[in-house]
């Protein structure tokens, strides 16, 4: 509901609603004055959650993610947050306000369009495109005063173009090296040309050299070794060109951990802002700093039923109860996010404990039997990830029945649940 008017209209009317909701927990609001000279006047967004469903955004953690990393890496390093993909699908705007608010002063997105949406949101740090830009994005890159990767000449071409006859003309960008991951970047046989390019064209400003990182979280793997060589060798080229970037960068969050060498004077972490690593392999120790998950998700017990033993249960019958059962209802499926790879190998939090899911997970709802928790009611606060006292769910653990990596457990999880973002710490 969006209401206008009044100030005192709007309380009045926000009281009513108050008042009626059964849920008010889950009322958000968003208050935003009106265009008008009329200073006691405003816009009132009045929502209400009512499928029971939800992740709740830890702001708290996601900047005490940031300080720990920033403080690992130490005051030389500049950070850059990575918050592409709407911040792994924690909230684009939201976490980049909180990292700015904990002194972030660099942020990595994916494309143009998410680099316009933080400024617009009063994102003032600088604003880095991991994945270059798309022909036509020239213009907005320079009104937003975003922060190109470039490694293609029709890139260097386009916005050498775009900045003629501007005044400030200088537009920074930073250069991706294809040291190993055959994916994206200049490669070094093209180097030279592309180097001589940035020199003779000073509309551009090479800021920094940077490249990806394929394996980082396989401690001591040759791979990486080779990956580092070659990006030390493409910052040789470079330099005997004339050029001085001021930054180069290679290191993602496992690179952090495992690669000290390969942090030069700005790291790039995203998962660990979030508060996971991919699992470490490989023959030497390595000590992560502490991070922890920003994102819980939270269902409710929509439907509980008793079932006599040998009843198959959703989809295909694909699990049969063993017993007489109790078997709970949520809802939330795979159109939520839910990895359909956890049905009847996932499991969830309840009244403190673990319940396994049971049956094939459907588009919209869960089934999970609760047969040994008493007293599971209609309403009960069902964790799918997040913490109760001791026990945890992470995405990790989802990752690993699903066979999948922790990014996209978190990444899958759909615009359909809403997000909560509190200033609580959670586990
Ligand atoms: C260029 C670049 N840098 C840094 C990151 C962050 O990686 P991670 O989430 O593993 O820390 C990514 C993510 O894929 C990336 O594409």
């Amino acid at each position: 509901m969006t209401t206008k008017g009044t100030i005192s209209a709007l309380t009045d009317r926000l009281t009513r609603l108050l008042t009626h909701a059964d849920r008010p927990s889950i009322i958000r609001l968003v208050r935003r004055p009106e265009k008008t000279t009329q200073r006691s006047s405003c816009v009132l967004t009045v929502s209400r959650d009512s499928r029971p469903t939800w992740a709740e955004i830890s702001l708290q953690n996601l900047k005490a993610n940031f300080r720990t990393l920033r403080g690992y890496v130490g005051p030389h390093v500049q950070v850059c947050a990575v918050v592409k993909a709407d911040a792994y699908r924690h909230g684009l705007i939201e976490c980049a306000t909180a990292l700015q608010e904990e002194g972030a002063e660099w942020f990595g997105v994916t494309s143009t369009q998410e680099g316009t949406m933080l400024r617009r949101a009063g994102i003032r740090g600088r604003i880095l495109l991991f994945t270059g830009f798309w022909r036509g994005d020239e213009d907005e890159i320079i009104a937003q005063r975003l922060t190109p990767s470039v490694w293609e000449s029709w890139h260097l071409e386009s916005l050498q173009r775009a900045t003629r006859g501007r005044r400030n003309s200088s537009l920074a960008v930073h250069l991706k090296i294809d040291t190993g991951m055959a994916r994206l970047g200049v490669q070094l046989s093209d180097l030279p040309a592309t180097a001589s390019y940035l020199r003779t064209h000073s509309e551009i400003l090479l800021e920094g050299i940077f490249t990806h990182l394929a394996s980082a979280e396989n401690v001591g793997a040759p791979e990486v070794d080779a990956q580092l060589a070659r990006f030390q060798e493409a910052v040789n080229i470079v330099r005997r060109s004339g050029l001085a970037p001021q930054y180069l960068h290679a290191a993602n969050s496992a690179a952090i951990v495992t690669r000290s060498d390969s942090w030069h004077n700005m790291v790039r972490p995203g998962i660990s802002l979030y508060g996971y690593y991919l699992p470490f392999a490989g023959s030497h120790e390595c000590r992560p700093p502490t991070v922890t998950p920003v994102l819980s998700w939270k269902t409710r017990v929509i439907s509980l039923r008793r079932l006599t033993s040998g009843q198959p249960i959703g989809y295909n019958g694909t699990y049969t109860t063993k017993r007489e059962s109790r078997i709970a209802v949520l809802p939330v499926g795979y159109a939520d996010g839910l990895n359909r790879h956890l049905s009847s190998g996932g499991r969830v939090l309840i009244h403190g404990g673990y319940v396994p899911i049971v049956g094939r997970i459907s588009m919209d709802l869960t089934m999970i039997d609760v047969s040994d928790v008493p007293g599971v009611a209609i309403g009960d606060e069902v964790i799918l990830l997040g913490s109760s006292g001791p026990h945890s769910i992470t995405a990790s653990d989802h990752a690993d029945v699903a066979s999948t990596i922790p990014y996209e457990i978190l990444c899958n999880i759909s615009k359909r649940v809403p997000r909560h973002f509190t200033n609580d710490s959670t586990q």
